[in-house]
């Protein structure tokens, strides 16, 4: 805990962010924040939903296509389900996506976004964290914004030992201290974006920090090191087969998942419940190929190996389940992808090209 040295101000760390926010396509500057230019609320929600386990890079364009598509909650709230999903394959974590639509329709029938933290958490995907950044960002409430960033800060300015997980409402805590009424907004951009950009967790750039002077783990030599980390148990590996057919028009046997689960509402290939041991279920008795290469992907609780079962049909194939249709990649999650990738690898090309889509 502190025990020495000055005490770090958000006023200091305002300074710096005044001169060196990132430029991002959802944030008002705090230049043009002065101004009076006030946060779209929608663009705030839909960066925040998507930035959840997601990087910044990888969010970017995704975000600037929906708001090209989308560029309001309503029209968001008017697109259908399957477009959606669609859009937003790549991005992972799908329950998001079902559970952005959801909100869409619900914050257009109330005619509009509720402007504090505890309004926002009735909305469907909108927890602590969610809440927390929109009433703050879009909407200048004196909330904290705790991410992972901003534990990594909070560790390391008060130099905290205490291993995460364990340490979150300590680091919570300690957050909340140095929220200021004035600006928290701004503020809670500016502690992400040190954490992002010069707070980083391998080899953090001090000499560069405006809080450099304050910071109680660079004082004891530590920064590096924290915060400390309860060892995670190591993921399991599961096992599956995809079923990959192409019709002789180019058309593929897609089937879309149950909204419940993973990948829910998520166009895949057929195949049975990923398991310990890959279990044989094909959707159509053909003349499948196992093409010898295998997928490979990791989810957040497991591995997954994919063995392949690939097959040309004719153009009167009637599949138990799933229907033929043309294949957008982009539409797929990234394991389909993957799989599509290799079973396209293995074919020759189709007789006639896939319909544009
Ligand atoms: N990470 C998640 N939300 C962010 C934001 N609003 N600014 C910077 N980094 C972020």
């Amino acid at each position: 805990m502190r025990d020495c040295g000055a005490s770090p101000s958000s006023a200091e760390l305002l300074d710096w962010y005044d001169r060196h926010a990132r430029v991002l396509p959802w944030r008002v500057s705090p230049a043009d924040r002065t101004m009076g230019v006030v946060p779209d609320a929608y663009a705030v929600w839909l960066s925040e939903v998507m930035l959840q386990q997601t990087t910044v890079a990888a969010v970017r364009d995704y975000f600037t296509r929906f708001m090209t598509l989308w560029p309001t909650v309503q029209d968001l709230a008017a697109a259908s389900d399957d477009r959606v999903m669609g859009e937003w394959a790549g991005l992972g974590y799908y329950a998001r996506a079902r559970n952005l639509l959801k909100c869409a329709r619900e914050v257009t029938a109330r005619g509009g976004f509720p402007d504090t933290r505890a309004g926002l958490m009735e909305l469907p995907g909108i927890g602590p964290y969610t809440s927390a950044a929109i009433a703050a960002i879009a909407f200048d409430r004196t909330e904290t914004v705790v991410d992972g960033n901003v534990e990594r800060v909070m560790a390391r300015l008060f130099h905290v030992e205490t291993p995460l997980p364990a340490a979150k409402p300590e680091l919570t805590a300690l957050a909340t201290g140095l929220t200021p009424a004035d600006r928290p907004g701004d503020y809670a951009q500016a502690v992400m974006d040190l954490g992002a950009t010069i707070c980083t967790p391998k080899s953090p750039g001090c000499g560069i920090c405006p809080w450099n002077s304050d910071c109680l783990a660079r004082a004891a030599g530590v920064q590096a090191t924290l915060p400390k980390k309860t060892p995670k148990r190591p993921k399991p590996t599961r096992y599956g087969i995809a079923y990959l057919a192409r019709r002789e028009d180019g058309a593929w046997l897609l089937e879309r998942r149950p909204d419940k689960g993973l990948l829910g509402g998520m166009l895949g290939w057929p195949g049975a419940q990923w398991g310990d041991t890959p279990c044989e279920a094909p959707p159509i008795t053909a003349d499948w190929q196992d093409p010898g290469a295998e997928v490979r992907h990791t989810f957040t609780h497991f591995h997954l190996r994919l063995s392949l079962r690939v097959a040309e049909l004719p153009p009167d194939a009637k599949p138990d389940r799933g229907a033929f249709q043309p294949v957008r990649a982009s539409d797929l999650p990234t394991v389909m992808r993957k799989a599509y990738e290799l079973a396209r690898s293995t074919l020759t090309p189709p007789v006639t090209p896939p319909v544009p889509h």
